[in-house]
């Protein structure tokens, strides 16, 4: 763009408000939203509630999640399901019991079953069978949150039945990748790749306080997204996981993760942005918060208690996301809930 058409442009839209609703988003807009307070968060969140209403059917949609394995070939610094951490016990569901419980998913009415593990190719054999029997007794939606694998793997999960999966990016600094998770940035965006070409919807998202990010990177994080427009993006705020070297960090920006996400949706538009446990987890009401700053998609978990237990990766209390708070919040935000019938314990 030549400088006068900038000129004429930016003097259009005088705030970043507006040129990101407008515009192609620009970094400094970006920059200067991620560290909004006051009245122009108040705004920023409106803005993202109004292209929520615009753009979506205004629903909440319900992910049921079952952890169906906690092993990890992964040694990522901020999570305690980490392969080297030796104290962690190990579990690996079966194909029977993950087919059950996506029965009651499905019976109360969710319509997403989100299968998530450690990155396990242990787990193939046991999606071998469980997603076509899923798919088969109680249709909906399968979302898979498995980590990287290679491209044929991701194709078989899709001919199996899969519709969704979710690789978040963490962090879009190449070097900051690398040390927290001592694999490479650009493996992990080549596996965002493949699961798109596979034709199923991908999910992207990063964590807000990872130590050594910057502000620069938290903008580069949404703009890497945005190149790569996905169907669904979080973010969350890092919490400081017992058992890896990680455990003593601050807690990420909670401000700054509701900042994220509203301006994921102003970006976005019709994607599916969750309000994730852990803001619950850093500040009651905090679920809340993140559906009035526009997200439209919470996780219930249905892992059962004792397997729960192993599943660390939100510290050793995490905020279990139960069927009655999800309806309190949602009316509490004037939302109603995306389900296939009326939920049969509301
Ligand atoms: N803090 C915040 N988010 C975390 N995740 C894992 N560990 C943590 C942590 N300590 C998130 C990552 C990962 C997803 C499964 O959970 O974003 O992709």
């Amino acid at each position: 763009m030549n400088a006068k058409i900038k000129q004429n442009y930016d003097f259009q839209y005088d705030n970043p408000i507006d040129r990101l609703m407008n515009s192609s988003p620009e970094k400094s807009d970006i920059l200067h939203l991620l560290k909004a307070t006051g009245d122009l968060q108040q705004e920023l969140f409106k803005q993202a509630r109004e292209i929520r209403a615009k753009h979506t059917n205004n629903k909440v949609a319900l992910r049921g999640v079952i952890e169906i394995s906690n092993f990890c070939q992964k040694s990522c610094n901020y999570c305690a399901i980490r392969a080297p951490n030796k104290e962690m016990q190990r579990y690996r569901m079966d194909p029977d019991e993950i087919v059950d419980i996506a029965g009651q998913i499905r019976g109360l009415g969710i319509r997403i079953v989100f299968l998530q593990a450690g990155q396990d190719p242990k787990c193939d054999a046991i999606l071998e069978e469980a997603i076509p029997r899923i798919k088969e007794k109680y249709q909906g939606k399968i979302l898979l949150c498995l980590g990287e694998r290679p491209k044929e793997v991701y194709q078989r999960y899709r001919e199996l039945g899969a519709d969704s999966y979710i690789l978040k990016h963490e962090t879009s600094d190449p070097a900051l990748y690398q040390k927290i998770a001592h694999t490479s940035l650009e493996k992990r965006l080549q596996c965002a790749e493949w699961i798109q070409e596979t034709g199923m919807q991908l999910g992207l998202g990063n964590m807000i306080g990872i130590p050594d990010q910057t502000f620069e990177s938290l903008a580069e994080d949404i703009l890497l997204a945005y190149r790569m427009q996905p169907d669904f993006v979080s973010s969350s705020p890092f919490i400081a996981n017992q058992g890896t070297p990680y455990e003593d960090v601050p807690t990420g920006d909670f401000n700054m993760t509701l900042n994220t996400m509203a301006i994921n949706r102003i970006l976005f538009k019709s994607s599916l942005v969750p309000t994730v446990s852990a803001l619950e987890k850093i500040q009651k009401g905090g679920q809340l918060m993140g559906l009035n700053a526009g997200a439209n998609v919470i996780t219930i978990n249905f892992t059962p208690p004792v397997q729960r237990e192993k599943y660390k990766i939100y510290s050793d209390k995490r905020f279990i996301v139960s069927l009655d708070h999800t309806q309190n919040i949602v009316e509490k935000a004037g939302l109603k809930l995306d389900t296939d019938k009326a939920l049969k314990a509301l």
